[in-house]
């Protein structure tokens, strides 16, 4: 398949393309290159750097499908700039999605966030619940689906809410929970926990690119919007387990001002047909050992919020 993967350089994006290549599958990555590049040449790899607010000018001809990952990734990021949020999440994927139908695509597969649903205290948050977005980040990524599934009779639309995704990837995360909690242990031998009782869904990075791999093959008929968070724990548990297997100390500080908590059902994917591999002590172990290695290091690019502020931003 001829596939363009949006944000391709990206924590996930990379993981993600290496997988894309190794199937066989001719890519195009399209990134600002924000946190840098750290995408190997390939002979099926296109790696452009460009802004998607630029789409209009791509051509997307033979393309088969689009996995749509560009987006400000997180909370706090993207309170830096809002107006810059919506441009590059909303309005950038409404070109998307009208040059993609222009091109004939067949397909969009679009990385939303588990976290539309705000605060729930169902235990099994299912796709049909309402969505409570309570941070701009959130709200973004709600009017995102929107505009996308508002052309759904005219190409395959398919949104992925992911849960809070951990584990390695050579554009390396430092700002998501596991992540961020393991290198803490690894490196200070302590880790600081913001109230800790919030319940979060987590998905390995490993499990979230097959599973985009799965649903560029998946019958059309499948399209619809799916959760993607298989193990949801609290922010306590995650540290109890990480310091299970790192000799280091926990800090409970009370002041938490994230106090977003769901747990995500992601039964409808099983019934499609997707099987997780992994867990969430795989990446810790997998992070331990790289650590040890000396692959996993700390680079400023990797702490996506201050960088994107200082770096980026200005
Ligand atoms: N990592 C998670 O835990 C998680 C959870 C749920 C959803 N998501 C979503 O998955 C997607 C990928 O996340 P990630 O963790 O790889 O984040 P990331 O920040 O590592 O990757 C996003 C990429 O998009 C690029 N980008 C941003 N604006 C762009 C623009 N205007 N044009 C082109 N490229 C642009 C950035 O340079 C970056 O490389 C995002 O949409 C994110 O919201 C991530």
């Amino acid at each position: 398949m001829k596939i363009l993967v949006t944000g391709g350089c990206g924590f996930t994006g990379t993981v993600l393309i290496k997988k894309l290549l190794k199937e066989g599958h001719k890519v195009t990555s399209i990134d600002t290159q924000w946190f840098g590049n750290y995408l190997r040449p390939h002979k099926n790899l296109k790696n452009i750097k460009m802004d998607i607010k630029n789409i209009n000018n791509f051509s997307l001809k033979n393309f088969d499908s689009i996995i749509h990952l560009a987006s400000i990734a997180n909370d706090p990021m993207s309170e830096i700039d809002k107006n810059l949020s919506w441009e590059v999440s909303a309005l950038a994927s409404l070109l998307l999605v009208k040059q993609a139908i222009k091109f004939r695509v067949k397909r969009i597969i679009y990385a939303s966030s588990g976290s539309v649903y705000g605060i729930k205290k169902e235990k099994k948050v299912h796709e049909n619940l309402s969505l409570n977005p309570i941070s701009l980040y959130n709200k973004v990524k709600m009017s995102t689906e929107r505009i996308l599934l508002s052309f759904k009779n005219e190409i395959d639309i398919f949104i992925v809410r992911p849960g809070t995704v951990c584990g390695y990837s050579p554009r390396m995360r430092l700002d998501l929970t596991v992540n961020a909690l393991s290198f803490s242990a690894l490196k200070k031998k302590c880790i600081n926990v913001f109230g800790g009782k919030q319940i979060r869904p987590n998905i390995h990075i490993d499990d979230l690119t097959d599973l985009y791999i799965f649903l560029l093959k998946t019958n059309k008929r499948n399209k619809g919007v799916y959760n993607a968070g298989f193990e949801n724990k609290s922010i306590i548990k995650i540290a109890n387990e990480i310091k299970s297997k790192i000799n280091c100390k926990i800090n409970i500080i009370k002041n938490n001002n994230d106090p977003r908590s769901y747990r995500l059902d992601s039964s409808k994917l099983l019934k499609i047909g997707f099987r997780p591999k992994k867990k969430i002590s795989d990446a810790i172990n997998e992070l331990i050992f790289l650590y040890k290695a000396k692959t996993l290091k700390e680079k400023k690019n990797f702490h996506s919020i201050k960088w994107l502020k200082n770096a980026i931003i200005g």
